[in-house]
């Protein structure tokens, strides 16, 4: 391997064993998607949060392309781009999200779609045209271990979303009443892009504003979805502390804060290697 300047694989690693989560552990993960699936979907089901994402990533399908998502959940990403492909394979570790996720193709009609219930470092699967990993790296510790099978599996464009290391206005408040953020902070997209870098891989990486919208019945409602975990106590203290960056909705009580996204891209065959 060339000296590196920095190693952004050891870096995604050592971010991830510096922070022991449970979740790393792939039981520990499973069991908290089996209680969380439902609820997921209700909070991220909305396809509003994510439109940017998808436009980006719908440019890159041909309607005769077969598309792979790893880490599909309960659809957000797979049902409305299976509607631009010819077949999704939708890859899962959790047979409750594959769930949820069966229930809404049969709903609505859609047929294309194959649910593969596998681990990614365990699963066997073909090479699609594209694939997609949304927002499902947060425990595969061996980031290029995890590169390397999607790049094996990839015929013409691979897609990662990610978090990109900003703080929504809440954080602040959160901190300040539990006591800790959990989301990661850390500039994912670009450990991601780096790490295809010292693969010898180009990608493009692009980071969008998309708009979240926490809705609920009242004021502690809205900080009881932000902070599921939270004593009654500290929910009060949110709540009042949540009051001035909420809105009155038709449904109750709107909270809209801006999520940045990252997009990292990469397109078969784009190498460090140039030819003239
Ligand atoms: C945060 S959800 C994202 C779901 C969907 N991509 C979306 O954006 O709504 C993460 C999903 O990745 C799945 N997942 C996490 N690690 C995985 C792995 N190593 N193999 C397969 N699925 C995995 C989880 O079971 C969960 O359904």
């Amino acid at each position: 391997m060339p000296d590196l300047p920095f190693d952004f694989a050891a870096a995604w690693a050592n971010s991830m064993l510096q922070c022991p989560d449970v979740r790393l552990d792939p039981e520990a993960d499973r069991a908290f998607w089996q209680k969380y699936a439902t609820r997921y979907d209700e909070r991220a089901g909305d396809t509003a949060v994510i439109a940017q994402t998808l436009a980006i990533i719908g440019d890159l399908l041909h309607p005769n392309d077969t598309l792979l998502d790893v880490g599909a959940g309960t659809g957000r990403f797979t049902l409305p781009l299976g509607t631009r492909v010819r077949h999704v394979t939708a890859l899962d570790q959790s047979s409750a999200m594959l769930h949820v996720l069966r229930r809404k193709a049969y709903a609505r009609g859609i047929t294309n779609i194959t649910l593969l219930e596998a681990d990614w470092q365990d699963a066997v699967v073909e090479p699609h045209d594209v694939v997609l990993a949304a927002w499902s790296l947060y425990r595969l510790v061996d980031l290029r271990a995890t590169l390397e099978k999607m790049v094996t599996v990839t015929r013409r464009a691979l897609v990662i979303v990610s978090g990109v290391g900003s703080s929504p206005p809440h954080r602040s408040l959160i901190e300040a009443i539990c006591g800790k953020w959990t989301e990661s902070l850390d500039p994912n997209h670009l450990l991601i892009a780096g790490t295809l870098w010292q693969m010898g891989l180009l990608a493009d990486v692009r980071v969008v504003s998309e708009t979240r919208e926490i809705v609920g019945s009242t004021p502690y409602a809205v900080a009881q979805l932000l902070a599921p975990d939270a004593s009654p106590d500290a929910l009060d203290a949110l709540e009042e502390g949540l009051l001035p960056l909420l809105q009155r909705c038709e449904n109750g009580w709107r909270y809209a804060y801006p999520q940045m996204v990252g997009i990292v891209v990469w397109l078969s065959g784009s190498t460090l290697s140039v030819s003239v």
